[in-house]
C-alpha cells in the first residue's frame, strides 16, 4: 500500500474534496460525510440527481453512534456477523448527518467497507466518507480504476488505484430503521445468509421487477442504471433453451443488418455465431460473473453495438444480485426461452 498516496487522500478529503477509491464492492467516489458542500460536490461530479441519498462509509463501530440513532439488536447482530463487509444498513439518522447526504431522509445508510485501502483512507480522512459509485449517474459502476477515468477525468480531485475490485457488483441494502428488516438493494450478501440471524427479511417488491410501477424504498433504485447504450434483452429459461433462442435472435439480427452483440459465458461462447461475443466469466463460478458484468457492459459500449442479448444467470445463491444488474440494465426487456 502506498502510505503518501493513502495521506495524501485523506488530505483532499478532509478538505472538502472528491476521492475515488476502491471498495471490495466497486470504487467509490468519496467526500466528507459530514459536510453538506462536499456531498453538493459528489452530486454534480456524477450528474446525480440531489434526491438520491449517499451511503456513509465507516472504519470503526464508534463512527456508527456519531451516524445512527437507533441501533436496533439486529443490526448489531448483522454488523458482528458482516462488517467489515459488503452491506449497507439503514438507520434513522443523528442531526450530525446532513439532509444534504440523505436526499432530505430522516434516514442514513452506512456500510464499513473491508477494503484495505478504503479502511485507510476513511482512517486518514478522520471523518466518515459518503461514497456512490464512482460512475457517471445511469453509467455501469467502476469496478477498475480505468472505470473512474473514462467517467470522471476532470470532474473530481484524486482516483486511488486498487486494482479491479474482488466483488463487481454493489452492497446488500437492509432498512433496519423501522421494525421488521427489509432488503432494498440485492448484493453479494443474499437473503439466505441473512435469515438465521435475523428470521427473514423481507424484501422490497420493487426490486423484483415484476411490480413495475411500485415505487422502490431505496431512491436510487428507480433510475435507469447499469445500462449500456445498445437495446439489451435478456433471455430466460435454463441454458440449452436460452442459447437456442440467441442462435435464432442473432440470425434475424443478421438479416436486418444490425450488428448483435452476444453476453455470454466461457462454456457457452462457442456455440455462438456473433459478431460481438463477450464473456461475463464462468457460469459454474457465479463469482466470475459478478466480478466482470460492469465490465463487460461498458465493453459493448466501445464495441458500438446495435443491440445486446444477454443469456441469464438463475442457478445460484448470487443470483439475485446479478439478474437484478442485468435486468436493470435491459430495461427489463426480456424473452421466456423454452418448449411451447
Ligand atoms: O457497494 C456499495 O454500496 C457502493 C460502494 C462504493 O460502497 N456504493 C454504492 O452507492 O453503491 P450508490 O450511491 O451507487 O448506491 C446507494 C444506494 C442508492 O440506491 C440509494 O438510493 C440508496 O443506496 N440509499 C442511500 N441512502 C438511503 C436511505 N437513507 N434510504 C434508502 N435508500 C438509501
Ligand atoms: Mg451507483
Amino acid at each position: 500500500m502506498d502510505e503518501s498516496a493513502i495521506y495524501e487522500a485523506g488530505r483532499v478529503l478532509a478538505g472538502g474534496g472528491l476521492v475515488a477509491f476502491p471498495t471490495e464492492t466497486v470504487y467509490g467516489l468519496g467526500a466528507n460525510g459530514l459536510d453538506e458542500e462536499a456531498a453538493i460536490r459528489i452530486y454534480a461530479a456524477k450528474g446525480r440527481p440531489s434526491d438520491n441519498p449517499l451511503i456513509l462509509h465507516i472504519a470503526s463501530m464508534e463512527e456508527l453512534d456519531i451516524l445512527a440513532a437507533e441501533i436496533p439488536v439486529e443490526a448489531r447482530i448483522l454488523a458482528d456477523a458482516f462488517w467489515p463487509g459488503p452491506l449497507t444498513m439503514i438507520f434513522k439518522k443523528t442531526a450530525r448527518v446532513p439532509y444534504g447526504t440523505t436526499g432530505g431522509l430522516d434516514t442514513v445508510a452506512v456500510r464499513m467497507p473491508s477494503h484495505p485501502v478504503a479502511r485507510e483512507i476513511i482512517r486518514a480522512a478522520g471523518v466518515p466518507i459518503a461514497a456512490p459509485s464512482a460512475n457517471l449517474s445511469g453509467r455501469p459502476s467502476p469496478t477498475k480504476a480505468l472505470h473512474v477515468l473514462e467517467d470522471l477525468d476532470g470532474r473530481i480531485d484524486m482516483i486511488v488505484d486498487g486494482g479491479t475490485v474482488g466483488i463487481g457488483l454493489e452492497s446488500t441494502i437492509i432498512d433496519m430503521s423501522e421494525g421488521r428488516p427489509m432488503i432494498l438493494r440485492p448484493g453479494y450478501i443474499a437473503k439466505e445468509a441473512l435469515a438465521p440471524l435475523i428470521g427473514e427479511p423481507e424484501v422490497d417488491v420493487a426490486i423484483l421487477g415484476e411490480a413495475a410501477d411500485a415505487r422502490p424504498k431505496a431512491p436510487g433504485m428507480k433510475y435507469r442504471h447499469y445500462a449500456p447504450k445498445a437495446e439489451m434483452t435478456v433471455f430466460l429459461g435454463n441454458p440449452t433453451d436460452v442459447c437456442g433462442a440467441i442462435e435464432e435472435a442473432l440470425f434475424r439480427a443478421a438479416a436486418q443488418g444490425k450488428r448483435a452483440g452476444v453476453l455470454c459465458t466461457e462454456e457457452s461462447e462457442r456455440f455462438y455465431d456473433a459478431p460481438v461475443k463477450k464473456c461475463a466469466g464462468r457460469r459454474n463460478e457465479p463469482e466470475s460473473v459478478a466480478r466482470s458484468l460492469y465490465d463487460v457492459l461498458r465493453a459493448f459500449d466501445r464495441d458500438q453495438v446495435d443491440c445486446i442479448f444477454s443469456e441469464s444467470f438463475d442457478d445460484s445463491p448470487l443470483s439475485g444480485a446479478i439478474m437484478n444488474r442485468l435486468l436493470k440494465a435491459a430495461g427489463y426487456r426480456t424473452v421466456k426461452c423454452g418448449r411451447r
